[in-house]
């Protein structure tokens, strides 16, 4: 922050809450629009670091849930026994060590790349990492269970789109309000993931 700048809302509110990032409030509104947790909920959360969401997310399931936080860097809160917290690199994990964690209820996705400021490449490596929260979502959550992905919007956001109406009942796009204006960041919203096709018999 430059001098003389005002101290952004959404900060001061998430530090006087003791959020880490303010990024909270996306998820909130998201929460608060689409419904997404409850009581005994089992969430998995992608790029969970510093931990503003896992935070939420762990007050929000309460006592009889549970939040898997995976990111290559530590969280920065304390969260209690409802949060187990894993450091690793979702792009190389196995999928198969990752599905022994589900099956989730809830898969969210804040999962954002080092962005250079050119930005054709931020949107690219943001759309990977989106594909790679849906390969991880086909692997964990259950059926009739809800995802959320942040993703940049550019070039693959229309093929993202379409992959996750392939697998879900419903597609939103949602820019909350603590969301920057001037980022190309949108919030995608797959509701009610419908069941797997049957596996083909030999
Ligand atoms: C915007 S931050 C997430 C903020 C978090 N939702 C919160 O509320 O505190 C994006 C996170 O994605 C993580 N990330 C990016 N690529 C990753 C990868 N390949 N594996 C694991 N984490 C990754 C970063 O380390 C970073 O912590």
């Amino acid at each position: 922050m430059k001098p003389g700048d005002r101290p952004d809302p959404f900060t001061v509110r998430a530090q006087k809450a003791g959020y880490p990032a303010r990024s909270v409030y996306k998820l909130e509104e998201i929460d608060r629009r689409c419904r997404l947790t409850r009581q005994g909920l089992a969430v998995l959360d992608l790029g969970a670091a510093p931990g503003s969401w896992t935070k939420y997310l762990a007050e929000k399931v309460g006592p009889r849930g549970r939040v898997v936080a995976l990111d290559q860097n530590p969280l920065k809160v304390a969260c209690g026994p409802v949060v187990t917290a894993l450091e690793l690199d979702v792009t190389t994990a196995s999928l198969g060590d990752l599905a022994l964690l589900g099956p989730f209820g809830l898969v969210v996705s804040d999962l954002a790349p080092h962005t250079t400021g050119i930005r054709d490449a931020d949107v690219f490596h943001s759309v990977e990492l989106v594909d790679r929260a849906i390969a991880i979502a086909d692997a964990t959550l259950a059926p009739g269970g809800n995802f959320v992905a942040k993703i940049f919007q550019g070039e693959g956001f229309d093929r993202v789109r379409a992959d996750l109406r392939a697998r879900f009942g419903t597609v939103r796009v949602l820019k909350p309000e603590a969301s920057r204006k001037e980022s190309t960041e949108v919030y995608l919203v797959g509701l009610g993931r419908k069941a797997p096709p049957p596996a083909a018999s030999p």
